[in-house]
């Protein structure tokens, strides 16, 4: 299946995307809905699961197979891929498991998605000094904002790909270089771009993307990459059986981890949603991220004119595709920027421009019919 095939079959795309029968979904950056493949893969396993042990269902090597498509998504190695579930977990995991020292800065932006605010802010409790910083628009970050707010003290700076709300989606690999030519390192929250454009790891130290966005993957499906020299660094915060050896599931006096990324993976397997994250991994690499990237840069340029000339306000209507993605926020107030008052942290922060009636496209695939 192609996107050509897709775009000029409406059969082949209701088949394929069963939610595009009755609506036109535009809420993948809340929760996607499950492609067919993806859900069929589920129920067959799930189907399979009645007759006998789960794990041995599985066929052998679709786990190894899993890593090997996530790790080719980001352009990393399987041994840098781990399955930990949310995101925010495994920005959990990657805050909570580095050796910080007193007096150590993160650099954060207050306005991210909470998956990965409050996971930094619990470092203040080790001594860590969180800063916040400052972006002149909402979510437009680039080397210079970031360079100018770090210092000597910061140990690592966390950002999403994409944000959220704003839809601007940063250059991770100009920002990852600046970063380290100073030393420091660069965890990304790649959720709202992973599946969606290209986001890959050359200059990123650690990504986090639960599935149940633009991979078109379950919840709670997600994937973890930690740069294989950054492994010892970054200790596992959780233990078990699946990560500290244990021959013949017998626990030794010493923990010792296995060598790679499954070190942060404790216990048994989420092997439903591995195995939909399995289906949409086949799925997106099929169709070619290149490929779907260029088709939602297509769609926005029909949906932000399309706005505007209904006079709606465009959050960086103006982007250029390196900084565009498949988010698209939008107000109602000519001139005005978009003030996001469903959601709460922005009442108080940069994107907060006193105008309370503003919405987002971002949540109106429920309610919103611009054109
Ligand atoms: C930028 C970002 N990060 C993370 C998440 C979700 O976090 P989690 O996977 O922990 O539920 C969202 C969901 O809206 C998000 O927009």
């Amino acid at each position: 299946m192609t996107l050509p095939e897709l775009r000029s079959n409406e059969e082949l795309r209701r088949h394929e995307f069963p939610v595009a029968r009755d609506k036109i979904f535009l809420a993948h950056a809340g929760v996607c809905p499950l492609p067919r493949r993806v859900s069929e893969a589920i129920r067959d396993y799930a189907s399979r699961c009645a007759q006998g042990d789960q794990e041995t269902l599985l066929p052998a090597l679709q786990l190894r197979h899993t890593r090997e498509l996530a790790g080719r998504l980001l352009n990393a190695r399987p041994e840098e891929i781990a399955f930990v579930g949310p995101t925010s977990l495994a920005l959990s995991f990657v805050a909570a498991g580095l050796p910080w020292k007193r007096n150590d800065n993160v650099l954060i932006y207050f306005d991210d998605y909470p998956a990965n605010v409050y996971p930094w802010m619990a470092l203040a409790q080790r001594g860590v000094e969180v800063r916040f910083l400052n972006a002149r628009e909402p979510g437009r970050i680039g080397p210079l904002e970031v360079l100018g707010q770090a210092d000597e003290r910061t140990r690592l700076v966390a950002l999403a790909s994409c944000h959220f709300v704003s839809g601007y989606r940063l250059d991770l690999d100009a920002i990852g270089q600046a970063l380290h030519q100073r030393n420091i390192l660069f965890c990304v929250d790649g959720i709202q771009t992973l599946g969606a454009f290209p986001t890959t790891v050359e200059h990123v130290d650690f990504l986090a993307a639960d599935a149940h966005k633009w991979l078109l993957g379950p919840c709670a499906a997600g994937i973890l990459y930690v740069r294989a020299s950054l492994q010892e660094q970054m200790r596992p915060t959780v233990f078990g059986w699946h990560n500290v050896w244990c021959p013949d599931y017998l626990a030794q006096e010493e923990l010792v981890l296995r060598a790679d990324a499954r070190r942060y993976e404790a216990g048994t397997q989420n092997l439903l949603g591995l195995v939909g994250l399995h289906a949409a991994l086949e799925l997106l690499s099929g169709i070619g991220l290149d490929n779907i990237a260029a088709e939602l840069l297509r769609q926005r340029t029909l949906l932000v004119p399309a706005l505007r000339n209904k006079g709606y306000t465009v959050l960086h209507a103006d982007a250029p595709p390196a900084h565009a993605s498949g988010i698209v926020t939008a107000g109602p107030e000519a001139g005005a920027p978009v003030a996001v008052s469903r959601c709460a942290p922005f009442q108080r922060s940069s994107l907060d421009t006193g105008h309370g009636s503003g919405f987002q496209a971002y949540f109106a695939g429920f309610d919103f019919d611009p054109l």
